[in-house]
């Protein structure tokens, strides 16, 4: 059984400020950070630090191959990555006030450069039963989907950031939803509380398992195993970049070494608490060691 995280890979700008800019205003950023980031790589980083090996296939430019580097020392897969000569590599303006809020401004880049011709090469080299996780900051969505269904792939999608682009893809192909109230609410068109939206969900997409994650309520899972939930772990908030994708790769890697869906989650929570008491994205995301290691404090 392969993993493939099919996904973006974005430089970070990390702008520290007192507030969000609003409407008309210019503002001072106390500290700026370069750094690694991207949903996709994101996730590829927690599934390998949760020690699972992935695949990344992805597009960079040459002013991102450090991206590459930054995957490699990580322990995933990049035999995959394509570079090219010709855009630069998807990046992400991030504002990270003095709640360790952020707000995100992405500028796709070579992320937006997928080929059926490249996904076809890559898809070549995986089959039945092997795994496909993806996110939505890439295109051609629709057709990778497709691609994997054929092949009978399990697939799971972190349908993140929300956007229309979404409903182009066969969603009952979607094994397991990964996503947050906001999503969750978009994807089935419904604004009522979290349960309601989940029950919604799960009539939609009745063969699908979904992870619902609530920010400080914590999670719940729904799905063949039943209505199962998680709490949130205490910890002090700096920056919540990354968390998502933390719990998203860690909670893959739990169903993927075999842990039952209590288990899975457990982890997954530990591990994005880790993640939001650090600065930044990848780097924030946490190894298999500390996370066994935090308690409900
Ligand atoms: O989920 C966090 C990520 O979202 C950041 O790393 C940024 O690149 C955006 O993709």
């Amino acid at each position: 059984m392969k993993i493939l995280n099919f996904g973006s890979l974005n430089i970070d700008y990390v702008y520290e400020v007192e507030h969000f800019a609003r409407k008309g205003e210019t503002i001072s950023s106390s500290n700026l950070r370069v750094s690694s980031g991207g949903k996709g790589l994101n996730q590829s980083i927690a599934l390998s630090r949760a020690g699972v090996p992935v695949c990344h296939a992805g597009i960079i430019g040459m002013d991102g191959i450090f991206l590459k580097e930054i995957l490699e020392e990580a322990g995933v897969d990049t035999k995959y990555l394509a570079v090219s000569d010709q855009i630069r590599t998807g990046n992400a303006i991030i504002q990270n006030d003095r709640y360790g809020d952020n707000c995100i401004i992405l500028y796709g880049g070579a992320n937006q450069t997928i080929t059926r011709e490249y996904i076809d090469q890559i898809l070549d080299n995986f089959s039945e039963n092997d795994w496909l996780l993806l996110q939505n900051e890439i295109n051609e969505l629709p057709y990778i989907v497709e691609s994997a269904h054929k092949k009978g792939m399990h697939i799971v999608l972190n349908p993140s950031p929300m956007d229309d682009k979404i409903f182009d893809i066969n969603l009952n192909h979607i094994h397991c939803f990964i996503l947050n109230e906001m999503e969750a609410q978009n994807l089935v068109n419904y604004k009522e509380n979290d349960m309601e939206v989940l029950k919604k969900v799960q009539e939609t997409f009745p063969h699908a398992e979904i992870v619902l994650t609530l920010g400080e309520k914590g999670a719940v899972y729904q799905g063949k195993k039943g209505c199962i939930s998680q709490e949130k772990y205490a910890a002090t908030v700096v920056d919540t970049t990354a968390a998502g994708d933390t719990f998203t790769g860690y909670y893959l890697s739990g169903i993927l070494k075999g842990l039952d869906v209590k288990q899975a989650m457990q982890t997954a929570a530990k591990a994005a608490a880790i993640a939001v008491s650090r600065k930044g994205a990848a780097v924030s995301i946490p190894e298999m060691e500390e996370v066994t290691g935090k308690r409900n404090e």
